[in-house]
Order: C-alpha cells, then sequence, then structure tokens
C-alpha cells in the first residue's frame, strides 16, 4: 500500500451531491425537517416527509412548487405502528427506493422532575425514541433488500450529552439519550451493509418547539442568545451542511458519530449561569 492522494477522486460538489436520491425526512413539514428537506433538494434529491401536521406549512408548500415533483408530503402519525408501516410502504410503492433518512419528528415536554407523570414520559418515548427506532428499522430493511448503500442521520440534542440552561427536560433529555446510544449500536451492525449512521445534536434552534416553550417563559429567549458561545440562537438553517455532510458520500468513512452544531455549548454550558 502507498500513500498517495487520488487525482481521480471526485470534486466537493459531486461528493455533497443528493442528485436522484430519496430520502425520507420524518417531521419535516416545519421547523428543522423542513429546513433539512430544503437543504436535500437543493442538492438534487426526492424528498418524501413524514409528519402528523394535517397540513404541511406555507413554507413547506412553497418550497415544493420551487422544486416541482421532488417533494412529497405523507400525512402520518409515526407513533402509530400500523399507519407508519403503511406511510413508508406507500413511499416506496411511490418512489421506488430510499437512500436516506433524516429522523427529525419529535416532542419536547419542559417541566421540573418531580412534576413529570407517567403520561409524559409515555408520549416522548412513543415519538423521539419508539417511532424513530421503527423508522429507521423499516428503511433499513428496504435498503438492505435494494442492496444499495445508505445513509441514516438522527436527530439529536445537546440535551444528550448535558443539561440546556433555562430548560428542565429529565424526560426528553433521557429519550435523545436513548437516541445516542441506538445510532451507535446500529452503526456497528449495519457496517456491514455499507449503512451509515449518524446523529446531529442540535443546540438552542429557533422553532415552534423552542418558542411555545418560550412563549411562556420569555427569560429563555435571553439565554438561548446569551448562552452560545457564538452569542446567538442557532436557526434550522444552521444545521443544512451538517445533514447533507452525513448523508451524502462526503462523509462514507464516517459511522457512529455524532455531529455537535451548538454554537459552542458543549464546550462551556456548565460556564453559563443564567439570572432566572
Ligand atoms: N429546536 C431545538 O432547539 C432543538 C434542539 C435539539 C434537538 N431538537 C430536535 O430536532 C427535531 C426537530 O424539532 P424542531 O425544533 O424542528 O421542532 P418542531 O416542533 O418544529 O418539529 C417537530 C416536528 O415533528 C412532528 N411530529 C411530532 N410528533 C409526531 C408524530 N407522532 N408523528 C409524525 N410527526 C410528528 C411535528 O408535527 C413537527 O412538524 C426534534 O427531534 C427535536 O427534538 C430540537
Amino acid at each position: 500500500m502507498k500513500s498517495s492522494t487520488n487525482p481521480a477522486s471526485p470534486t466537493v460538489p459531486a461528493q455533497l451531491s443528493l442528485d436522484g436520491r430519496v430520502i425520507i425526512v420524518t417531521g419535516g413539514a416545519r421547523g428543522i425537517g423542513l429546513a433539512l428537506s430544503k437543504a436535500c433538494l437543493e442538492v438534487g434529491a426526492v424528498v418524501a416527509v413524514t409528519d402528523i401536521q394535517d397540513h404541511p406549512t406555507p413554507d413547506f408548500t412553497l418550497t415544493g412548487a420551487k422544486f416541482p415533483g421532488r417533494l412529497y408530503y405523507y400525512h402520518c402519525d409515526l407513533a402509530n405502528e400500523d399507519e407508519l408501516n403503511h406511510t413508508f410502504n406507500q413511499i416506496y410503492s411511490d418512489l421506488n427506493h430510499v437512500e436516506g433518512i433524516i429522523t427529525a419528528a419529535g416532542i419536547c415536554i419542559d417541566k421540573p422532575f418531580i412534576e413529570h407523570t407517567w403520561e409524559d414520559i409515555r408520549r416522548q418515548q412513543s415519538v423521539n425514541e419508539t417511532a424513530t427506532f421503527f423508522a429507521v428499522q423499516h428503511v433499513t430493511r428496504k435498503m438492505k433488500e435494494q442492496n444499495k448503500k445508505g445513509s441514516i442521520v438522527m436527530v439529536c440534542s445537546q440535551t444528550s450529552q448535558h443539561v440546556s440552561p433555562g430548560h428542565e427536560l429529565s424526560g426528553y433529555a433521557g429519550t435523545k439519550g436513548f437516541i445516542w446510544s441506538f445510532a451507535r449500536n446500529i452503526a456497528h451492525e449495519l457496517s456491514a451493509y455499507g449503512i451509515r449512521v449518524n446523529t446531529i445534536s442540535p443546540g438552542y434552534i429557533a422553532t415552534d418547539m423552542n418558542l411555545s416553550i418560550a412563549a411562556h417563559r420569555p427569560n429563555l429567549l435571553r439565554i438561548f442568545r446569551e448562552a452560545p458561545p457564538l452569542g446567538r440562537v442557532g436557526s434550522p438553517e444552521d444545521l443544512k451542511m451538517a445533514a447533507l455532510y452525513l448523508l451524502s458520500d462526503g462523509s462514507s468513512y464516517v459511522t457512529g458519530q455524532d455531529l455537535v452544531v451548538d454554537g459552542g455549548m458543549q464546550v462551556s454550558s456548565g460556564n453559563y449561569k443564567s439570572q432566572l
């Protein structure tokens, strides 16, 4: 073996391209899932969004018009086994193949640990853990059947690794800890089939999820701005390149990793003392 660069290696735009690939995005009607759907469309993918919203947002509809014939909406409660199975089978039947999935569907309950109910934990686990587990399992079976390489990207969270100052997320954080460990386990198991598995851990991102919590606790808005060393709250668009990198051939030698996009929170959250 000799050490050298390969003059025939693909260009960076070619490596980031998802031209013609079908990517499923769970929870893509709005927020992070929608931003990542747009990123996939911008580099040539066909995107199938599954979400529980009865109707996708106006932004989703505009995006569909901008990329005719490449953005599809499937209404589905992913926490319902029959609906998930039916919807994913319908996607394969409509679009024939699948090369990747981004799991962005999630719910978040912010309240003190001692006030959490069994129902709070059940609801979060059913969407954030169980639905993600079986969505990924469904796609993995299809990828194996196709005998093609594929990429799985799960949206995890900074809460899987450390507290998010200002929030009280004991139950939610546990579900993201599940994603962190689950991804590492299947990354090892699925490498034999050429299927890569990675996670993205966002910090504070301004979406309906966070902003609806801040609507009752406006002080959170200040924390979202002040706590990240980079001095601002994140936007869903801040995650686009991370998702493209992990989905595309640009990361063909990367599996079992977590890509943190948090404005520096991971290196500093312990230093931030909010004045609540
Ligand atoms: N916003 C943040 O600061 C932040 C930080 C870290 C991680 N995350 C994670 O990012 C992901 C996206 O969150 P977001 O901030 O865009 O929030 P969001 O609420 O805007 O988006 C979540 C989407 O999931 C969908 N969804 C919820 N339950 C569902 C179900 N049973 N079946 C199908 N779809 C369902 C919702 O309808 C919504 O469109 C979530 O997994 C969240 O935990 C968000």
